[in-house]
This record gives C-alpha cells, structure tokens and sequence, in this order.
C-alpha cells in the first residue's frame, strides 16, 4: 500500500533512523523519541535484534507508529511484518518486495533515485517513495529536478540529512517526510542518555515545525 495516507497524518514529518544494537535499549530509545515530539520511528533491520526491538516498542507502546527499514528481501520484509512494523521502508525496490508489500498490505515506501526506478515504483502503484543517499545522488536540486518529470510522486528524503539542511528538502513541494540518524547518536544510546536523546528529538521538532511555518528554522 502506498504511504502517501499514512505520512500525511503524522503530526512531526520528521521520521528518526535508529539502529538498536542492544535489545533492552529499544523502549526506552522509542519512549526518549515520542517523548521529544517525534510521530513514527523507522527501524533498521540492520542488527540481529533489530525485529525484537520492533515488537518490544509495539508491545509497550501499541499506539506508537513503528516502522521497519532497510528491508531489502522478502523475507525480512515478512519478519518485519510479524514483529508489528506499522509500515515498511526499503532503500530500494524489487518485484519481490512489491509482491509481498500487495500481500501485506500495510504502507511501504519502496526507495527511488533515477527515472526508470521512479516509473517502475509507479507502475505498482506507488507514488510515495523514499530517495536515499539523498545527499550523495544530488540532494535537494535532484529532488526539485525530479519533480519536472514527475509532479504526482512524493518523495522522503534520507542519507545525510542533517539539521543544517533538513529545512532546504522539507521546503520542497514533492518532499512529505524527511529521515535521518541524526536524532539517535550511537554514543547517546550506548550511554543510555535518554534525557539527552529527547532533548535532541525535541529541538529538532520544534525547528521542523517553524520550517514549515514558513520560517528560517
Ligand atoms: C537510511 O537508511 O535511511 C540511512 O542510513 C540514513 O542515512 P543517515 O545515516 O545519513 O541519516
């Protein structure tokens, strides 16, 4: 299913990319984050807890939005599912992995950077996609560049976002969300500085939201 419904209700577009490394670590990060402001968290499936942490935060948080990235097969794509991913966030995209997002049917943002990935992400059905490395393939002039072509797609933005540009891709018509490791430093969470961590999470929402007031952040 396409994200485009799903993005457009959360309250802070600004979607955190966490690596949790140690299991115990994983609701207590979540609850820094939500705690900050932060709507929806993405997951990466790039540990061997990484599943467990997800179904840990939807255990202790079933309200939360908890997503589940770097998915990069079907089968992580179906492990992810049953730990309680809210949606799915690929830094691509393959038959495979749209077979299963029809079969599962939550939201899935399948990653786009050229324009045939593009056309191929639409002739699924998808026009909410995620583009990453964003800022080594052109960063926000590919983005502008891209929305010539292709007007109706939407785009979340991640790979070397920081809070020094975030404001240049949020103030992009085709760009819905922006994503990034920026609000969760390894070291905060090695140290277990959770106040810190909700403090960061916090500044960033609160510049986020007077960007898209219409202010300089
Ligand atoms: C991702 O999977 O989206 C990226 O690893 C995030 O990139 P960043 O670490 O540069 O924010």
């Amino acid at each position: 299913m396409d994200a485009r419904a799903a993005l457009s209700q959360l309250a802070c577009p600004l979607i955190p990319v966490v690596v949790i490394d140690t299991l115990s670590d994983a609701v207590p990060v979540a609850e820094a984050l939500l705690r900050g402001g932060i709507s929806a968290l993405e997951i990466t499936l790039r540990t061997p807890v990484a599943c467990e942490a997800i179904n840990a935060m939807k255990s202790a948080m079933p309200d939360a939005v908890i997503g589940a990235g770097t998915v990069s097969s079907r089968e992580a794509y179906d492990a992810a599912v049953r730990a309680g991913a809210d949606f799915i966030v690929s830094p691509g995209a393959t038959d495979q992995l749209f077979g299963a997002a029809d079969e599962h049917g939550i939201p899935f943002l399948p990653g786009a950077v050229t324009g045939s990935e593009v056309l191929k992400a639409t002739e699924y059905g998808y026009s909410t996609l995620k583009f990453f490395p964003a800022e080594a393939v052109g960063g926000a002039s590919a983005l502008r560049a891209l929305s010539g072509p292709f007007p109706e797609i939407n785009f979340m933005p991640t790979g070397g976002l920081t809070p020094d540009n975030v404001g240049t891709y949020l103030q992009l018509n085709n760009v819905c969300a922006v994503g990034g490791s920026w609000l969760t430093p390894r070291e905060l969470i090695m140290d277990q500085e959770w106040e810190s961590l909700s403090q960061l999470a916090a500044d960033s929402v609160a510049r986020v939201t007077r960007i898209s007031e219409g202010e300089p952040g």
